[in-house]
């Protein structure tokens, strides 16, 4: 397939089904360090499609687009730590280019959502050994033709697709070109110039920002008002007594403000 970039999908496979493309192209980088930066791994089915925090993806055959990018940038590890927030903004970027107007948000640190369902989900796994990056995974599973009555009724309140929000299908190949396309413009402005210069960027997505936010940190929760996102992609937390937090991981929710 050929895509409008550089570098990033310029190597490209395709698999009709596989457990999941995050594990392969990362067993596949890991027995062999020459693989191509910008490697894009495509399947048409995920048999145990990983998400983040140990859950689990899933997605109707070809109605969305799952697939994982090997990065290997030449940063440290700490750096890297703030690529996912890179990767969401860059798709949210290609949703907005898709559709004039959507109201796509970025909810930190990276799920897409649109009026409050989700769109699209990020996973980005990195190998390091000491204080070298080997690689990074990003791995994106995206609901693309997913018409409203074809989304399982367990979910209809909390998942969306782009055919929802535009009211038409996408040939999921465009799809795809638009997302590599962002992502590589994305990427490469966050090497040449590092996170903070998208900062205001990712602002203008960021969901959470003044908002009353509950984060599950594993060791109970943290409740305050999401205060933005820092210069190392930290979400800053303002507790009620207000001092304010950052926050490296964990699953944020949206909480209705107290009266
Ligand atoms: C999440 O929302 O928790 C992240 C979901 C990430 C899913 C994508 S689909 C392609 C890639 N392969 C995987 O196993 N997971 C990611």
């Amino acid at each position: 397939m050929d895509f409008p970039t550089s570098f990033i999908g310029h190597a490209f496979r395709h698999v009709v089904e596989t457990g999941s493309t995050n594990a392969d192209l990362a067993r596949l980088a890991d027995t062999d360090p020459n693989l191509p930066d910008g490697l894009v791994l495509l399947a048409d089915v995920q048999t145990a499609g990983k998400g983040r925090q140990g859950r689990t993806w899933t997605s109707p055959p070809k109605s969305g687009l799952t697939f994982s990018v090997l990065l290997k940038p030449d940063v440290k590890p700490l750096r890297a730590s703030t690529l996912p927030l890179v990767v969401g903004l860059a798709v949210a970027r290609a949703v907005e280019s898709l559709i004039l107007n959507c109201p796509v948000g970025l909810k930190w640190p990276n799920d897409l959502l649109i009026e409050g369902r989700k769109l699209c989900g990020i996973l980005c796994e990195m190998r390091a050994v000491g204080d070298t990056v080997r690689h990074i995974v990003a791995g994106i599973g995206i609901n693309v033709n997913l018409p409203a009555d074809a989304i399982p009724p367990d979910i209809t309140s909390i998942a969306t697709s782009l055919q929802i929000a535009a009211g038409h299908p996408f040939v999921r190949d465009e799809v795809l070109g638009v997302i590599l396309r962002s992502l590589e413009e994305t990427f490469c402005r966050w090497l040449d110039d590092d996170f903070p210069s998208l900062l205001e960027d990712i602002a203008r997505y960021d969901l959470l920002r003044g908002n009353r936010v509950a984060i599950d940190r594993g060791a109970g929760l943290l409740s305050g008002t999401a205060d933005g996102i820092a210069a190392d992609g930290a979400l800053l937390v303002r507790r009620d007594d207000g001092i304010i937090e950052p926050v490296y991981s964990g699953d944020a929710h949206l909480r209705k403000p107290t009266p």
